[in-house]
């Protein structure tokens, strides 16, 4: 057998937002280094497509609906998942607004997704004992929010800040018990969610010039970034950002 201190081999890993973008790449990837995928999002069709993708090799898939912002959904879930040793806390969405335009409604529903429902998702698992000694908790969190500010990113900043937060805490605490907690930390990822803003090929085209690497991210990128986090490489890495991001934050 080859030497590969990235292999996935024999590990049960979950991960949210798996029916498209970094999440599905994250699925693919993981299975590649002989990971067993249990992966969940809130479109059923897409999960489906990914779990189709998934490499097939000595480990089970298994795909799971749930919207991560149900308690009913997040308790049903439970019941289905074995001791898992990775996670990755991914699904997000995001919503463009200048702070005049900010409302109840759109925060409260960027504040459950991208914050909340990976706080009370690691919660339970602790809870119901989930989580084996040596696993290792990933966070896709973002550049922006953290490292950059961008008008119109309020919301979604504040979400992202909040989790990134929690990562740093989850991982002191969680130490003692064996248990890593790291975040990635993108920049601008080619998905769907950003396809979602709306930009103009002219600001696309600007924007990328922004980037020391001229271009933005593959999915892909991210999910290579999120195996060696899962992976027994970095044992000794906890409480870290990883930024895959082109180069973007070192101006
Ligand atoms: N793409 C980027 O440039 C970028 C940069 C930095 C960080 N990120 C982060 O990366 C993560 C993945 O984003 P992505 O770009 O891969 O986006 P994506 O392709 O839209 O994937 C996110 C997935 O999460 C799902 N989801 C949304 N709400 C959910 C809920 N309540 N329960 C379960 N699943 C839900 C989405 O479903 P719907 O399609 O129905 O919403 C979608 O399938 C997010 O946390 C995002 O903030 C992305």
């Amino acid at each position: 057998m080859s030497y590969n201190p990235f292999s996935l081999s024999g590990k049960i890993i979950l991960v949210t937002g798996a029916a498209s973008g970094i999440g599905r790449a994250t699925a693919i990837e993981c299975s590649k280094m002989g990971a067993s995928m249990i992966i969940t999002d809130i479109r059923e069709d897409g999960l489906a497509e990914t779990l189709h993708l998934l490499e097939k090799g000595d480990g089970e898939h298994r795909m799971i609906t749930c919207d991560l912002t149900i308690d009913e959904d997040l308790e049903r879930m439970m019941t289905f998942l074995p001791v898992l040793d990775g996670m990755v806390n991914n699904a997000g969405i995001t919503k463009p607004l200048p702070v005049k335009f900010i409302n109840r409604v759109d925060i409260e529903k960027i504040l459950s997704i991208n914050a909340l429902a990976p706080i009370y998702l690691t919660q339970k698992l602790l809870r119901k004992k989930k989580l084996g000694r040596g696993a290792s908790i990933v966070f896709t969190v973002s550049i922006g929010g953290v490292y950059t500010v961008a008008p119109g990113n309020t919301m979604y900043g504040v979400s992202k800040g909040a989790l990134h937060v929690f990562m740093k805490n989850a991982a002191l605490e969680l130490a003692s018990m064996g248990i890593r907690c790291n975040s990635v930390n993108p920049g601008m990822i080619e998905t769907n969610l950003v396809a979602g803003k709306q930009y103009s090929e002219e600001d696309r085209e600007k924007d990328m010039k922004t980037y020391p690497l001229k271009r933005y991210g593959k999915p892909e990128e991210v999910a290579l970034g999120i195996v060696y986090l899962l992976s027994d490489a970095s044992s000794f890495v906890t409480g870290h950002s990883l930024i895959i991001d082109g180069g973007k934050t070192l101006y």
